[in-house]
Protein backbone atom coordinates (compact mmCIF):
# COMPACT_ATOMS: atom_id res chain seq x y z
CA UNK A 1 0.00 0.00 0.00
CA UNK A 2 1.15 3.46 -1.19
CA UNK A 3 2.12 5.84 1.77
CA UNK A 4 -0.39 9.27 1.95
CA UNK A 5 0.60 11.73 -0.34
CA UNK A 6 1.95 14.81 1.67
CA UNK A 7 1.17 18.58 0.12
CA UNK A 8 4.03 19.70 2.49
CA UNK A 9 6.75 18.09 0.43
CA UNK A 10 5.30 20.22 -2.71
CA UNK A 11 5.46 23.31 -0.55
CA UNK A 12 9.80 24.20 -1.37
CA UNK A 13 8.83 24.55 -5.30
CA UNK A 14 5.86 26.75 -5.04
CA UNK A 15 7.40 28.79 -1.67
CA UNK A 16 8.19 32.28 -3.65
CA UNK A 17 5.14 32.42 -4.97
CA UNK A 18 2.42 31.12 -2.41
CA UNK A 19 2.29 32.09 1.19
CA UNK A 20 3.23 28.81 3.54
CA UNK A 21 -0.43 30.02 5.30
CA UNK A 22 -2.28 29.97 2.31
CA UNK A 23 -0.25 26.56 1.37
CA UNK A 24 -1.89 25.03 4.46
CA UNK A 25 -5.28 25.86 3.65
CA UNK A 26 -4.78 24.21 0.75
CA UNK A 27 -3.19 20.70 2.15
CA UNK A 28 -6.36 18.89 3.31
CA UNK A 29 -8.11 19.03 -0.44
CA UNK A 30 -4.50 19.09 -1.91
CA UNK A 31 -4.21 15.11 0.10
CA UNK A 32 -7.35 14.16 -0.48
CA UNK A 33 -7.07 14.63 -4.41
CA UNK A 34 -4.39 12.50 -4.27
CA UNK A 35 -5.82 9.76 -2.45
CA UNK A 36 -8.98 10.26 -4.68
CA UNK A 37 -7.26 10.18 -7.97
CA UNK A 38 -5.75 6.44 -6.60
CA UNK A 39 -9.16 5.33 -5.91
CA UNK A 40 -10.71 6.28 -9.13
CA UNK A 41 -7.68 5.29 -10.97
CA UNK A 42 -7.56 9.47 -12.28
CA UNK A 43 -5.57 11.56 -13.74
CA UNK A 44 -6.12 15.36 -14.17
CA UNK A 45 -5.42 17.58 -16.72
CA UNK A 46 -5.28 21.06 -15.96
CA UNK A 47 -5.15 24.52 -18.28
CA UNK A 48 -1.84 26.69 -17.78
CA UNK A 49 -4.90 29.32 -16.59
CA UNK A 50 -5.60 27.28 -13.17
CA UNK A 51 -4.43 28.56 -9.70
CA UNK A 52 -0.96 27.28 -8.75
CA UNK A 53 -2.61 25.16 -6.08
CA UNK A 54 -3.96 23.28 -8.43
CA UNK A 55 -1.41 23.77 -11.62
CA UNK A 56 1.19 22.62 -8.85
CA UNK A 57 -0.30 20.67 -5.98
CA UNK A 58 -2.55 18.45 -7.70
CA UNK A 59 -2.48 18.30 -11.88
CA UNK A 60 -1.01 15.10 -13.66
CA UNK A 61 -0.56 16.73 -16.78
CA UNK A 62 -0.63 20.43 -17.63
CA UNK A 63 -0.11 22.80 -20.57
CA UNK A 64 -2.21 24.84 -23.52
CA UNK A 65 -5.27 23.81 -25.36
CA UNK A 66 -2.99 21.67 -27.78
CA UNK A 67 -1.26 20.09 -25.46
CA UNK A 68 -4.45 19.13 -23.47
CA UNK A 69 -5.78 17.14 -26.53
CA UNK A 70 -2.43 15.74 -27.54
CA UNK A 71 -2.15 14.29 -24.12
CA UNK A 72 -5.65 13.25 -23.86
CA UNK A 73 -5.23 11.11 -26.31
CA UNK A 74 -2.65 9.42 -24.22
CA UNK A 75 -4.05 8.38 -21.10
CA UNK A 76 -4.32 5.47 -19.37
CA UNK A 77 -6.48 6.09 -16.57
CA UNK A 78 -10.31 5.33 -15.91
CA UNK A 79 -11.18 8.80 -14.99
CA UNK A 80 -10.17 12.11 -17.32
CA UNK A 81 -10.98 15.54 -14.65
CA UNK A 82 -10.31 18.75 -16.82
CA UNK A 83 -9.48 21.76 -14.87
CA UNK A 84 -10.16 23.91 -17.52
CA UNK A 85 -13.43 25.20 -19.77
CA UNK A 86 -15.99 23.11 -21.05
CA UNK A 87 -14.75 23.19 -24.32
CA UNK A 88 -11.66 21.58 -23.17
CA UNK A 89 -13.44 18.45 -21.53
CA UNK A 90 -15.34 18.12 -24.51
CA UNK A 91 -12.37 17.62 -26.54
CA UNK A 92 -11.20 15.18 -24.13
CA UNK A 93 -14.16 13.43 -24.22
CA UNK A 94 -14.11 13.11 -28.23
CA UNK A 95 -10.90 11.53 -28.03
CA UNK A 96 -11.36 9.56 -24.80
CA UNK A 97 -15.21 8.23 -25.69
CA UNK A 98 -14.46 4.86 -23.35
CA UNK A 99 -13.41 7.10 -20.46
CA UNK A 100 -15.16 8.96 -17.94
CA UNK A 101 -14.50 12.46 -18.65
CA UNK A 102 -15.38 14.67 -14.74
CA UNK A 103 -15.42 18.50 -15.06
CA UNK A 104 -16.02 20.51 -11.94
CA UNK A 105 -18.11 23.18 -12.72
CA UNK A 106 -20.14 22.38 -16.05
CA UNK A 107 -20.62 26.37 -16.18
CA UNK A 108 -17.06 26.92 -16.83
CA UNK A 109 -17.87 28.40 -20.38
CA UNK A 110 -15.78 30.62 -22.69
CA UNK A 111 -17.12 33.65 -24.58
CA UNK A 112 -15.42 32.48 -26.95
CA UNK A 113 -17.38 29.14 -27.62
CA UNK A 114 -20.23 31.39 -26.71
CA UNK A 115 -19.74 33.82 -29.50
CA UNK A 116 -21.18 31.02 -32.58
CA UNK A 117 -23.33 28.20 -33.59
CA UNK A 118 -23.62 25.71 -35.49
CA UNK A 119 -25.73 27.86 -37.41
CA UNK A 120 -24.21 30.41 -37.99
CA UNK A 121 -21.31 28.60 -39.56
CA UNK A 122 -23.86 26.53 -42.23
CA UNK A 123 -24.53 30.99 -42.45
CA UNK A 124 -20.66 31.15 -43.54
CA UNK A 125 -20.43 28.61 -45.77
CA UNK A 126 -23.97 29.66 -47.74
CA UNK A 127 -21.94 33.13 -48.05
CA UNK A 128 -18.90 32.00 -49.00
CA UNK A 129 -19.09 28.53 -50.97
CA UNK A 130 -16.37 26.12 -50.99
CA UNK A 131 -13.98 28.05 -48.32
CA UNK A 132 -12.75 25.52 -45.79
CA UNK A 133 -13.93 26.15 -42.23
CA UNK A 134 -11.01 26.40 -39.54
CA UNK A 135 -12.70 26.52 -35.99
CA UNK A 136 -10.72 27.09 -32.90
CA UNK A 137 -10.91 24.75 -30.17
CA UNK A 138 -12.89 27.30 -28.15
CA UNK A 139 -16.02 25.98 -29.63
CA UNK A 140 -18.79 23.41 -28.91
CA UNK A 141 -18.87 20.05 -29.82
CA UNK A 142 -21.75 20.96 -31.97
CA UNK A 143 -19.40 23.70 -33.83
CA UNK A 144 -16.63 21.67 -34.44
CA UNK A 145 -18.34 19.13 -36.00
CA UNK A 146 -19.88 21.86 -38.35
CA UNK A 147 -16.45 22.45 -39.33
CA UNK A 148 -13.41 20.78 -41.58
CA UNK A 149 -10.78 21.08 -38.97
CA UNK A 150 -9.73 22.74 -35.97
CA UNK A 151 -6.93 24.33 -34.56
CA UNK A 152 -5.15 26.28 -31.77
CA UNK A 153 -3.56 28.70 -31.10
CA UNK A 154 -0.39 26.81 -31.07
CA UNK A 155 -1.17 26.15 -34.43
CA UNK A 156 -3.46 28.33 -35.83
CA UNK A 157 -0.84 29.19 -39.09
CA UNK A 158 0.20 25.91 -39.65
CA UNK A 159 -3.17 24.16 -39.87
CA UNK A 160 -4.64 27.44 -41.91
CA UNK A 161 -1.95 26.50 -44.41
CA UNK A 162 -1.87 22.52 -44.56
CA UNK A 163 -5.36 22.85 -46.40
CA UNK A 164 -3.18 24.43 -49.56
CA UNK A 165 -6.14 26.58 -50.34
CA UNK A 166 -5.83 30.86 -51.20
CA UNK A 167 -9.04 31.34 -48.70
CA UNK A 168 -10.20 30.35 -45.43
CA UNK A 169 -12.91 30.85 -42.94
CA UNK A 170 -11.13 31.08 -39.23
CA UNK A 171 -13.91 31.18 -36.65
CA UNK A 172 -15.07 32.95 -34.29
CA UNK A 173 -11.91 34.56 -32.90
CA UNK A 174 -11.64 37.89 -34.97
CA UNK A 175 -8.65 38.73 -32.80
CA UNK A 176 -7.03 35.76 -33.69
CA UNK A 177 -7.66 35.39 -37.08
CA UNK A 178 -6.27 39.09 -37.81
CA UNK A 179 -3.24 37.83 -36.31
CA UNK A 180 -2.37 34.64 -38.08
CA UNK A 181 -3.27 36.88 -41.29
CA UNK A 182 -0.25 38.64 -40.51
CA UNK A 183 1.84 36.02 -40.70
CA UNK A 184 0.18 34.13 -43.60
CA UNK A 185 -0.64 34.44 -47.97
CA UNK A 186 -3.93 33.10 -47.11
CA UNK A 187 -6.92 35.38 -47.17
CA UNK A 188 -8.49 34.86 -44.05
CA UNK A 189 -12.32 35.63 -43.16
CA UNK A 190 -13.26 35.93 -39.42
CA UNK A 191 -15.78 35.95 -37.12
CA UNK A 192 -16.67 38.14 -34.35
CA UNK A 193 -15.78 36.61 -31.61
CA UNK A 194 -13.75 38.12 -28.73
CA UNK A 195 -11.75 36.46 -25.49
CA UNK A 196 -13.33 38.68 -22.93
CA UNK A 197 -10.46 38.28 -21.12
CA UNK A 198 -7.32 39.72 -23.61
CA UNK A 199 -9.88 42.06 -25.66
CA UNK A 200 -9.35 44.23 -22.26
CA UNK A 201 -5.46 44.96 -23.20
CA UNK A 202 -4.51 47.47 -25.31
CA UNK A 203 -1.81 49.22 -27.07
CA UNK A 204 -1.76 52.07 -24.60
CA UNK A 205 -1.08 49.49 -21.86
CA UNK A 206 1.56 48.12 -23.92
CA UNK A 207 3.54 51.82 -24.28
CA UNK A 208 2.66 52.55 -20.70
CA UNK A 209 4.47 49.50 -19.17
CA UNK A 210 7.63 50.03 -21.45
CA UNK A 211 7.78 53.49 -19.98
CA UNK A 212 7.18 52.22 -16.11
CA UNK A 213 9.86 49.36 -16.76
CA UNK A 214 12.30 50.23 -19.55
CA UNK A 215 13.83 46.93 -20.96
CA UNK A 216 10.51 45.13 -19.92
CA UNK A 217 9.96 42.01 -22.06
CA UNK A 218 6.16 42.10 -23.45
CA UNK A 219 4.34 38.52 -24.01
CA UNK A 220 0.72 38.57 -25.76
CA UNK A 221 -1.64 35.79 -26.68
CA UNK A 222 -2.79 35.77 -30.10
CA UNK A 223 -6.32 36.51 -28.57
CA UNK A 224 -4.94 40.15 -27.64
CA UNK A 225 -6.13 42.67 -30.16
CA UNK A 226 -3.46 42.77 -33.47
CA UNK A 227 -2.22 46.29 -32.28
CA UNK A 228 -1.52 45.17 -29.06
CA UNK A 229 0.06 41.90 -30.70
CA UNK A 230 2.13 44.19 -32.91
CA UNK A 231 3.64 45.81 -30.15
CA UNK A 232 4.65 42.80 -28.32
CA UNK A 233 8.34 41.37 -28.45
CA UNK A 234 6.63 38.11 -28.86
CA UNK A 235 2.66 36.33 -29.02
CA UNK A 236 2.40 32.83 -28.48
CA UNK A 237 -0.34 30.18 -27.13
CA UNK A 238 0.35 29.62 -23.71
CA UNK A 239 2.78 27.01 -23.50
CA UNK A 240 4.49 29.38 -26.26
CA UNK A 241 4.43 32.22 -23.64
CA UNK A 242 5.95 30.12 -20.94
CA UNK A 243 8.82 28.09 -23.64
CA UNK A 244 9.77 31.96 -24.51
CA UNK A 245 10.57 32.45 -20.54
CA UNK A 246 12.52 29.65 -20.06
CA UNK A 247 14.17 30.10 -23.61
CA UNK A 248 15.03 33.78 -23.59
CA UNK A 249 15.51 34.42 -19.44
CA UNK A 250 14.14 37.65 -19.76
CA UNK A 251 15.30 39.95 -16.55
CA UNK A 252 11.37 41.32 -16.35
CA UNK A 253 8.64 40.00 -18.32
CA UNK A 254 4.87 40.80 -18.49
CA UNK A 255 2.64 38.11 -19.95
CA UNK A 256 -1.05 39.86 -21.56
CA UNK A 257 -2.61 36.90 -20.69
CA UNK A 258 -4.77 35.40 -17.46
CA UNK A 259 -4.05 36.16 -14.21
CA UNK A 260 -2.90 32.64 -12.74
CA UNK A 261 -0.20 31.84 -16.23
CA UNK A 262 2.07 34.28 -14.29
CA UNK A 263 1.75 32.89 -11.21
CA UNK A 264 2.07 30.01 -12.90
CA UNK A 265 5.30 30.05 -14.59
CA UNK A 266 7.09 32.15 -12.02
CA UNK A 267 7.26 28.77 -10.11
CA UNK A 268 10.04 27.50 -12.50
CA UNK A 269 11.68 30.75 -12.57
CA UNK A 270 12.25 32.42 -9.37
CA UNK A 271 15.50 34.61 -11.09
CA UNK A 272 12.56 36.08 -13.49
CA UNK A 273 10.83 39.37 -12.25
CA UNK A 274 6.81 39.14 -13.35
CA UNK A 275 5.00 42.42 -13.82
CA UNK A 276 1.56 41.21 -13.41
CA UNK A 277 -1.07 43.84 -15.06
CA UNK A 278 -3.51 40.67 -15.65
CA UNK A 279 -7.00 40.05 -16.21
CA UNK A 280 -8.96 37.22 -14.57
CA UNK A 281 -11.26 34.49 -16.40
CA UNK A 282 -14.33 33.95 -14.43
CA UNK A 283 -14.96 30.82 -16.03
CA UNK A 284 -11.57 28.95 -15.50
CA UNK A 285 -11.60 30.67 -11.84
CA UNK A 286 -14.78 28.01 -11.46
CA UNK A 287 -12.43 25.53 -10.52
CA UNK A 288 -11.17 25.11 -7.16
CA UNK A 289 -9.59 22.48 -5.42
CA UNK A 290 -12.91 22.03 -3.10
CA UNK A 291 -14.87 21.00 -6.11
CA UNK A 292 -12.27 19.09 -7.76
CA UNK A 293 -12.36 17.33 -4.23
CA UNK A 294 -16.12 17.00 -5.23
CA UNK A 295 -15.88 15.97 -8.47
CA UNK A 296 -14.06 12.98 -7.40
CA UNK A 297 -15.94 12.28 -4.42
CA UNK A 298 -19.12 12.07 -6.36
CA UNK A 299 -17.69 11.07 -9.83
CA UNK A 300 -19.34 14.36 -11.20
CA UNK A 301 -20.11 16.52 -13.73
CA UNK A 302 -19.97 13.80 -16.60
CA UNK A 303 -19.42 15.13 -19.78
CA UNK A 304 -20.83 13.63 -22.56
CA UNK A 305 -21.67 14.78 -26.31
CA UNK A 306 -24.51 13.79 -28.39
CA UNK A 307 -23.60 11.30 -30.70
CA UNK A 308 -25.02 12.67 -33.58
CA UNK A 309 -22.38 14.89 -33.77
CA UNK A 310 -19.39 12.96 -31.88
CA UNK A 311 -17.95 11.46 -34.65
CA UNK A 312 -18.15 14.73 -37.14
CA UNK A 313 -16.38 16.60 -34.10
CA UNK A 314 -13.51 14.57 -33.37
CA UNK A 315 -13.04 13.98 -36.94
CA UNK A 316 -12.16 17.83 -36.60
CA UNK A 317 -9.79 17.19 -33.69
CA UNK A 318 -8.21 14.65 -34.98
CA UNK A 319 -7.48 16.37 -38.47
CA UNK A 320 -5.62 19.05 -36.52
CA UNK A 321 -3.64 16.63 -34.35
CA UNK A 322 -2.23 15.26 -37.56
CA UNK A 323 -1.18 18.11 -39.03
P1 LIG B 1 -4.06 28.26 -25.19
O1 LIG B 1 -4.42 27.22 -26.17
O2 LIG B 1 -3.00 29.21 -25.70
O3 LIG B 1 -3.69 27.67 -23.88
O4 LIG B 1 -5.32 29.23 -24.96
C1 LIG B 1 -6.50 28.77 -24.41
C2 LIG B 1 -7.31 29.87 -23.94
O5 LIG B 1 -8.43 29.70 -23.53
C3 LIG B 1 -6.72 31.19 -23.99
O6 LIG B 1 -7.58 32.12 -23.52
FE1 LIG C 1 -12.34 31.62 -23.10
FE2 LIG C 1 -10.87 33.81 -22.84
FE3 LIG C 1 -11.41 32.37 -20.69
FE4 LIG C 1 -9.71 31.44 -22.54
S1 LIG C 1 -9.43 33.20 -21.22
S2 LIG C 1 -11.38 30.29 -21.55
S3 LIG C 1 -10.64 32.24 -24.42
S4 LIG C 1 -12.91 33.47 -21.97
Amino acid sequence: MNAPFSAASLYDRVSHVIPKAEWLSFSDDIEAIHRLKRERNAVILAHNYQTPEIFHGVADIVGDSLALAREATRVDADVIVLAGVHFMAETAKLLNPEKTVLIPDMAAGCSLADSITPEDIALMRQAHPGVPVVTYVNTSAAVKAASDICCTSGNAKRVVESLGVPKVLMLPDEYLARNVARETDVELIAWHGHCEVHELFTAEDVREMRDAFPGVTIIAHPECPPEVVAEADFAGSTAGMSDYVRDTKPGRVVLLTECSMSDNVAVNHPDVNFVRPCNLCPHMKRITLANIREALEGMRHEVTIDPAIADDARRAVERMLSV
